[in-house]
């Protein structure tokens, strides 16, 4: 069967309208060269990798702090991890960061500082996958490669009126769009797409009227746009609960240790924390001697954080301590707890811990 769009779907008039589009209403990001202009490897690179998982709003200040603090990709390899643990602090996901600053050794010591430029290549380095290697290739090296991230799932989900659920539907459309990609402007084409989702064929209210490929798409056509993609129901999130202690020496300072360097959060600064496990503790698991034995109290109250795969509670002891035993972490007072890189879920707990009532 014909389907409606079919006829206006060849692909150079499509990625032809796209580009024509692109060149009037591309959006304005600080990691993008000006048209005209040669990309920068680094800053395509380091743009892509803080945005997986990530808002393009979000991104923005944390990209020109790191552009201004590291502006080659020699002074990324030659910071410490700790410098740049801290600076992503907020941008989640740390797994990320600590890759960062290994592919950035990699590229400086082994690669003469130069990325490679095809996507296998860039496949071997840390923390490039599949999505990140096809957009380096193509926006930074012009090479022919299909990039596709959330966005233009949506945007070829409604082209081709595909009704199979994400995720399944995954790997139809990555192909569907593989016959779309054009041999030239493959940075632009790749990020036209994106824009276009972003922007247009957005996942309420798509701006059919306003679309450059309004007459190719059948999901427009067939009135099914704004119900595309469909997708699986999700799973539930699981909860898990832990116990953080807060412990304070008679000076003020507060008891930090680093998290084991495999694991979530792996290499971060935390307040000392028992597993997070799917079962919540009971009080005589965790009060007898948590740490140290002390006079340990329960702050009313507890931390709430939401991860990618669990919902995390986590209730706090507080206690004070003579002196500062050595408990296998650093002793800082709250004022200087700024210069750690503290995840965003242990601000929450510094918060708690902060206001809460010490027991003498
Ligand atoms: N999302 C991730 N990378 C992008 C880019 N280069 N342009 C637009 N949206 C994006």
């Amino acid at each position: 069967m014909i389907s409606c769009g079919s006829l206006e779907r060849s692909s150079n008039k499509l990625s032809a309208a796209l580009l024509a589009w692109y060149d009037r209403h591309r959006r304005a990001m600080p990691w993008r060269a000006l048209p005209g202009d040669t990309p920068d490897a680094y800053s395509v690179w380091l743009s892509e990798i803080m945005l997986q998982q990530t808002t393009v709003a979000t991104v923005g200040p944390y990209f020109e702090r790191f552009l201004t603090r590291w502006p080659k990709i020699e002074s990324l390899a030659a910071a410490d991890l700790d410098e740049v643990l801290h600076a992503w602090a907020g941008l989640g996901y740390y797994a990320r960061a600590r890759n960062l600053h290994k592919c950035a050794k990699i590229i400086a010591t082994e690669h003469g500082g130069q990325f490679p430029d095809t996507e296998a290549e860039l496949r071997k380095l840390p923390g490039i996958g599949p999505y990140t290697a096809a957009a380096v290739s193509a926006i930074a090296f012009g090479r022919k490669a299909t990039v596709v991230d959330g966005n233009v799932e949506r945007v070829i989900a409604r082209l081709f009126a595909v009704t199979e659920p994400l995720p399944s539907s995954k790997k139809r459309l990555k192909k569907h769009a593989e016959a779309l990609t054009p041999d030239v402007r493959c940075g632009d084409y790749a990020q036209a797409t994106m824009d276009l989702g972003a922007t247009v064929c957005t996942p309420f209210k798509p701006a059919c009227g306003i679309c450059p490929w309004r007459k190719a798409c059948d999901g427009h056509l067939l009135g099914l746009a704004a119900e595309l993609p469909k997708k699986s129901p999700k799973k539930e999130r699981p909860t898990r609960y832990g116990t953080a202690f807060w412990l304070v020496a008679l000076d003020g300072s507060v008891l930090l240790r680093r998290r084991p360097e495999m694991g979530l959060l792996g290499g971060m600064m935390e307040i000392p924390s028992s597993e997070w496990r799917d079962g919540a503790w009971q009080n005589e698991e965790t009060d007898g001697a948590p740490l140290i034995n002390a006079n340990w109290q329960t702050v009313r109250g507890e931390v709430r954080h939401t991860f990618t795969h669990f919902s995390l509670k986590l209730r706090l002891l507080v206690a004070r301590v003579e002196g500062k035993p050595d408990l296998g972490g650093v002793w800082c007072p709250p004022e200087r707890f700024s210069d750690y890189a503290l995840p965003t879920v242990m601000k929450k707990v510094v918060r708690l811990g902060l206001g809460s009532t010490m027991p003498r």
